[in-house]
């Protein structure tokens, strides 16, 4: 399934650099502010896709060493491009789930945006990133729950892709003992539905499912979606889960 996943992000990292990195800011800067003060030593971003931390980190760490991983070729392609002229940042083409032993207990901090909810083992990947902090080291992580909004274009494709899924998840952040836990919501707009549909089907998370089920089965979904939504510009409010943890005091350990 990985290969099928990191194909879907290739196709969809141009189109998600366009589309949604903008979108998302604001909860990117959420993350990366979270980090305030750091002990010495590299900053990991599992999951960085085109790497829109970079630029705020840079802006707060400008010597440190930082670390992007992410299972896709064509994302870390663009992430590349990002990072081109400053040497102390570098890249992994990689799974960022469990994190190499060179990372154990040695880095300032993990942060992840928007990546944690597509692992298949969340609540593993967490305790791999925490693991990766030295003492005082900061765990900054943003993800999407399985209920982001009451109403809106992300609940509403959630509905028509799994209906009757379960809201409630296994909390993957239970083996932490958070600092802050804190649903953030920001506003998101849409030119109108169908621009939305189409950023969603082919330059965001649902590319996967759209290769594997085929033109047709997006079509439908199109078809559906666009028969229930607004007309014309479409602003939403989705909440994110903000979750931070500082590394363990040597005497923890
Ligand atoms: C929604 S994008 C988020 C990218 C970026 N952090 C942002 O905020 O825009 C999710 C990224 O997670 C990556 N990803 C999914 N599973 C992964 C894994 N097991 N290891 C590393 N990266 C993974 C995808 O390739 C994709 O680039």
């Amino acid at each position: 399934m990985s290969d099928e996943l990191a194909r879907a992000w290739d196709e969809a990292a141009d189109g998600y650099e366009q589309y949604f990195v903008p979108r998302f800011r604001p909860w990117v800067e959420a993350a990366v502010a979270e980090l305030g003060d750091l002990p010495p030593g590299p900053i990991l971003v599992p999951c960085c896709g085109t790497f829109p931390e970079l630029d705020l980190l840079l802006e707060q760490f400008p010597n440190r060493e930082i670390v992007g991983i992410d299972l896709s070729a064509g994302m870390v392609e663009l992430a590349r491009q990002r990072a081109s002229g400053h040497d102390l940042v570098s890249l992994v083409e990689g799974d960022a789930a469990t994190l190499d032993p060179q990372w154990h207990r040695a880095c300032s901090a993990v942060v992840s945006v928007f990546g944690l909810q597509q692992l298949p083992d969340p609540q593993q990947a967490l305790s791999s990133w925490y693991d990766a902090l030295r003492s005082e080291g900061r765990l900054s992580v943003v993800y999407w729950p399985s209920v982001t909004e009451e109403d809106g274009p992300f609940s509403q494709m959630k509905a028509l892709l799994r209906p009757g899924a379960p809201a409630a998840e296994e909390d993957p952040a239970a083996v932490l003992t958070l600092d802050r836990d804190e649903l953030v919501r920001f506003p998101i707009t849409h030119d109108d539905a169908a621009t939305f549909f189409e950023a969603y089907a082919h330059s965001g998370p649902m590319r996967a499912t759209a290769n594997a089920r085929g033109a047709a089965y997006v079509e439908d979904l199109r078809a559906k979606f666009l028969q229930q939504a607004p007309d014309g510009e479409w602003t939403h409010r989705p909440a994110a889960r903000l979750i931070s943890a500082t590394g363990r005091a040597p005497t923890d350990r």
